[in-house]
Parts: C-alpha cells; structure tokens; sequence
C-alpha cells in the first residue's frame, strides 16, 4: 500500500510493534527441548492478548500461527512435535493482521552454543537488511536493495537465497510492489516512490542459492549441509531514512 493518511501510518505502526514484540517475546522463549509448537503457542497467545491475528493463517489458512524454520529449513516452517536442540539455527517469522492493517517481521537465533559459522551468517544478514534499508529511498530504483544486499553477501563471502523476495505490505500480507529480489535485477525498472509500504528481508546461507518446497506444502529447505538467516522488517519509504514499523519495545 502507499501511506494516505495519519490513521495509515497509526494503524501500521500498532500492528508492526505487535509483530515486533512478539517476535522478540518468541526468541527470547526458546529453550532447547521445546517443540517448536510449544513455541508457536507462546506467539499464539501474545497476538491473542493484543487483539491480532496470524496473517498467514488468515491469508493462506497457513497451519500454525507463526513461521518456525529450523538449520536448512529457510521459511515457512509449520510449528510441530519438533524438538528445538542446543545448537540449533531457529528462525522466526511473525506477521499479523488488525484493523485491516498487516505488519511482518521476522529474525534468526541461534540455541547455544554458537559457533564461528552461525554468527557470522546471522550478523552478516543482520547488516544486508541494515545496508538495503539505507538505499530504499523515495526517487530511488527499487533494484538497489537486492544491489545492496547483494554487496553486503559477497563481502561476507555468503550466498543469498535468489528465490526468496522482500515484497510490498500493508493492506495484505503480501501486495505491490511484489518480489523485490534479493541481488542486482537491471531489468526491474520500478521506483521507490513516498509512502510505499514495504518489507526487506534477506535470507543469506552458508552456500544455498535457491530453496525448494517440502511434501508439507509450506516449509522451504536446503541441502542438509546448508544453513540460512533470515531479518526482515517492514517500513514506509521516505525521502529520508525509511520509517521503521516493525520496531520492537526495549525489554
Ligand atoms: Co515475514
Ligand atoms: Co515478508
């Protein structure tokens, strides 16, 4: 969607802190020895509690409330009888509807311990989504954040999951502009335009390119050997510095 009014700017900002803390209430939740449904209910309930609903479930009838992928399971994962280990590589996508607005964010964690490998991969795709969100300007090509992005992945000697794209937000969970890709398209001849509602999300791997879809129907995976990370944030693009919808309450 692009902002008209101030209600559009409330409502987004409502449903975006909502997603953020929730998202944040989730990693902090995770314990090694919960299913990763135990973890879904701790979601379920937070979005209850403030009157928000699981866009993925409202949207797609989605099985779960929130998306939980773990190690070479990149998106979409269904909660379920899956035990969390030490060691292991969660990610968490959380997005939710109210009031006709819609907020999406998402983040990695790793159970400890870490090692070299998980920080690395989850600091680096920390910093692409901080580097395309410096570009994604208004009178800007929408092709600099995949630029970016892509920048920031080579720099770090990581891949970048191609087939996976930020996308517009706002009045759906999922609208125009659709699939910002992840790495340099000249052919994408569209403009970041003042109000736009949109997410970045990159998902960087230790080697993957692309993800295929599981018998499941949902969950997006690599090669066992392959990890990914996944930061995602939705925001409203300005002349300036994009303004931040899915910002969490210090905890
Ligand atoms: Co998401
Ligand atoms: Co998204």
């Amino acid at each position: 969607m692009t902002l008209e009014t101030e209600n559009d700017l409330e409502g987004l900002r409502r449903i975006g802190k909502i997603v953020a803390n929730c998202l944040q209430i989730m990693g902090k939740s995770i314990e090694p020895g919960m299913t990763t449904k135990e973890l879904d209910d701790i979601g379920e309930r937070y979005l209850q509690n403030h009157g928000a609903q699981s866009a993925p479930r409202l949207v797609y009838n989605f099985p779960g409330t929130t998306c939980i992928s773990i190690n070479n399971e990149v998106a979409h994962g269904i909660p379920g009888s899956r035990v969390v280990l030490a060691g292991d590589m969660v990610n968490i996508d959380v997005s939710a509807a109210m009031d006709g607005y819609f907020g999406d964010t998402g983040g990695s964690f790793i159970v400890p311990p870490e090692n070299k490998v998980k920080r690395h991969l989850c600091d680096s795709t920390r910093r692409a989504l901080e580097a395309a969100m410096l570009v994604a300007r208004a009178g800007q090509p929408l092709n600099g954040i995949g630029r970016a992005i892509e920048t920031v992945a080579a720099h770090h000697k990581l891949t970048i999951i191609r087939n996976l794209g930020s996308h517009g937000v706002g009045r759906a969970l999922h609208e125009a502009p659709e699939f910002i890709a992840p790495y340099y398209d000249p052919k994408d001849k569209r403009m970041l335009k003042e109000g736009m509602v949109i997410t970045i999300e990159p998902f960087l791997s230790t080697g993957a390119t692309h993800v295929d879809e599981s018998n499941d129907g949902w969950t997006l995976f690599t090669k066992p050997k392959f990890l990914s990370a996944q930061y995602e944030h939705t925001m409203v693009i300005t002349k300036g510095a994009p303004l931040l919808m899915t910002q969490a309450d210090a905890v």
